[in-house]
């Protein structure tokens, strides 16, 4: 099957479980023999997006759209550059990862103290937050005036007896209350595999 395939969506898919169970499956398909976290996090991100964007009974193109889907990395997990003269890679900020959507801003500061908005608070707390409202988050970072909602799931590695926080998976929405409990068991799930299936 032609990789472009993996965002069609069947008819029977109604549910929320069933939207997210499906797009479950394509991506364990999509990361498949891959590891490295750039690549698999691309495909996720564009996998997420353009699914959303297929589920018109509750998101699809219209003014309850998903208008950003991606990944803000920790910075120190970054690839180092090996032909340029190298930068230190930091570890007080997310990074821009793979996204799908408008551009958004390159970094968000996780330092304890000078965090700022709703990404960093999933990464400190180590738990998706949902924002129903974002004007209503202070803080809230706005890199696109359009949004009004906002899910953030942290990306959680087990790793040697404990849990490591790697980043986050954000996705925003054109309407208020854009998601709900159900997004978040999805996207979660969805989350895990990624992180499961990479290399860090
Ligand atoms: N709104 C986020 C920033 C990232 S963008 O939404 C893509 C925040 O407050 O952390």
């Amino acid at each position: 099957m032609p990789h472009a395939d993996s965002v069609y969506l069947p008819g029977y898919i109604q549910t929320k479980t069933e939207f997210w169970d499906h797009v479950h499956l394509q991506l364990q398909a999509l990361l498949e023999d891959q590891r490295y976290w750039v690549s698999n996090l691309s495909n996720a991100a564009s996998l997420i997006y353009s699914s959303l964007s297929a589920f018109s009974k509750y998101f699809g193109d219209s003014e309850r759209a998903v208008n950003w889907a991606g990944f803000y990395v920790r910075g120190d997990l970054f690839p180092r550059p090996r032909i340029c003269k190298e930068s230190p890679l930091p570890d007080d900020k997310l990074l821009l990862g793979p996204f799908c959507g408008k551009p958004a801003c390159q970094f968000i500061p996780v330092a304890p103290g000078k965090e700022r908005g709703v990404c960093a608070a999933a990464y400190l707390k180590g738990e998706t937050l949902l924002v129903p409202d974002v004007e209503a988050y202070p803080g809230h970072i706005a890199c696109d005036g359009e949004t009004k909602s906002e899910i953030v799931c942290p990306l959680l590695l087990e790793h040697e007896g404990s849990t490591m926080v790697l980043g986050v998976l954000d996705l925003d929405c054109l309407a208020l209350n854009g998601f709900d409990e159900e997004d978040k068991a999805g996207l979660e799930k969805i989350a895990k595999l990624v992180v499961n299936s990479s290399d860090w």
